[in-house]
């Protein structure tokens, strides 16, 4: 049987965001806008990546974990840096955000109780749990927020917790831990869960002897991590492989880090080559982060030249060939780039398989693109995409981040002005997104927005 996802009833778990403090009005005033999006560029020129999203919130929780100010370089300009730095500033720190830069100072006093606002619009925000249950050996967490692709449970990051010696249960709509000490352990997780990984990463460091996380998550952002907690005194063995051993120290000092490039954003260049029939350099992430992306959109047609460890060139001359994805933790295909693999099937030439490992509720984004004429099905967490020779423009609705990347990418494939509601999803993901685009050749007008019609 085949199963199409409901249609729309609430369109994410967050919703527009109201006033937030420290986010500058510029961008509370993005949050009721839409973009039109002009189909038929193709795009060219050279692009920068800056730090990655899913990096620099965990790191930014780090600093929880030493007195004193740390320095995070690289921030990506996007609404979620904001809204992180005022989760921290409601335990106790002062945030100072001064363009790429993030200057966090951490009083020895933390309050142990995150529930502000903020923590309700972002995911990562629950990262705060892991760094608050080390250095004060409890925590009070409101439960987080963030994009609307599925069941997002925190049984592992708990599971995590309880294994060190935490008592952890969920009252009044927070995550509540507490221990007399942490002691290391054994710990095996079910899935490699980022976050679950990050928490219990984050907890461990500061407790007594050693623990070791099994099924630990890949990801290059969990090395980043691991990178600066090293800098910070900590002792962790194993970054970047699923075995992670920490050795816990009595504390934690300040250090400067500089955020990893971020390998979604610059796979989502990679795709918006591959789809204009475009010619792109994208520097300011690592190639190999983003090996097998590369090498799938090479079966689509297109050539791809890396450069060492700073960035790579992908030309597409001829309409993409159909390729199959599957989503998986890194090193597999991620699922945050499963739309853009959706939105390039749309337009290819054959049929393609594209199947959901991570967060079923992620095909949403077909409702989407069959407004656009995308000719896809989806039936469990397999989607069956024929490419179609164009799509065409309709009002469409961004459902989270990527989602509401990919259906960008989708109207530049369409005939026609495509009008993108719902885009502050996309301003919480992609700084200068709209800037960047025009300057490769879109045509691309973000548009004051009427708040009755999104
Ligand atoms: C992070 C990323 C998100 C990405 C995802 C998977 C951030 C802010 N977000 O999310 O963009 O799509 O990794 O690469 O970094 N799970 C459980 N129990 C848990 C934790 C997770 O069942 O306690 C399940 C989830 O439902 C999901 C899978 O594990 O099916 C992966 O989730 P996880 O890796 O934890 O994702 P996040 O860290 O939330």
């Amino acid at each position: 049987m085949f199963h199409i996802f409901p249609a729309r009833g609430p369109r994410s778990a967050i919703t527009r965001p109201t006033k937030v403090a420290g986010i500058p009005a510029g961008m509370m005033a993005a949050m009721s806008e839409h973009f039109d999006v002009h189909g038929g560029a193709r795009l060219t020129g050279e692009v920068e990546v800056v730090g990655a999203k899913n990096s620099v919130l965990k790191l930014m929780a780090a600093a929880l974990l030493a007195e004193g100010t740390t320095t995070i370089t690289n921030c990506p300009q996007i609404l979620d840096v904001p809204l992180m730095a005022d989760v921290l500033r409601s335990v106790g720190c002062t945030v100072d955000l001064d363009g790429d830069t993030a200057r966090i100072t951490t009083p020895a006093e933390l309050s142990h109780r995150a529930d502000s606002p903020a923590m309700s619009k972002l995911r990562a925000s629950v990262c705060v749990l892991g760094p608050l249950v080390g250095r004060l050996k409890r925590a009070v967490v409101a439960l987080p927020g963030g994009d609307a692709i599925g069941s997002r449970p925190l049984d592992m990051h708990q599971n995590g917790l309880r294994s060190l010696g935490a008592t952890s249960t969920i009252e009044h709509g927070c995550v509540v831990a507490k221990a007399d000490t942490l002691q290391g352990a054994q710990i095996w997780l079910d899935f490699p869960s980022v976050g679950a990984t990050e928490n219990i990463l984050m907890a461990a460091v500061l407790a007594n002897g050693t623990t070791v996380i099994d099924n630990a998550a890949r990801e290059p952002e969990i090395v980043d991590i691991c990178t600066m907690l090293v800098q910070m005194g900590a002792d962790i063995e194993g970054a970047g492989t699923s075995t992670l051993t920490v050795h816990g120290v009595d504390a934690l000092h300040p250090t400067e880090h500089r955020v990893i490039g971020d390998r979604i954003v610059g796979a989502t260049w990679a795709f918006a080559a591959a789809m204009t029939r475009g010619d792109i350099t994208v520097r300011g992430v690592n190639p190999h982060h983003l090996d097998l992306v590369l090498d799938k959109l090479r079966l689509a047609g297109a050539e791809v030249t890396p450069f060492d460890g700073t960035g790579f060139r992908i030309v597409q001359e001829d309409r993409p060939k159909s390729v199959d994805f599957v989503t998986l933790p890194y090193p597999g295909f991620a699922t945050d780039l499963q739309p853009f693999a959706v939105a390039l099937s749309s337009i290819s030439e054959g049929t393609s398989m594209i199947t959901e490992n991570v967060y079923e509720a992620r095909f949403r984004f077909i409702e989407e693109m069959q407004r656009l004429g995308a000719d896809a099905r989806t039936d469990g967490h397999h989607a069956v995409v024929r490419g179609v020779e164009k799509l065409s423009s309709a009002p469409v609705w961004a459902s989270d981040i990527r989602a509401g990347a990919g259906l960008v990418l989708a109207g530049l494939c369409a005939d026609g002005i495509t009008e993108i509601w719902d885009v502050f999803h996309i301003d919480r993901g992609y700084p200068h997104f709209v800037e960047n685009l025009n300057r490769l050749g879109a045509r691309i007008e973000r548009v004051a927005g009427d708040p009755e019609r999104s």
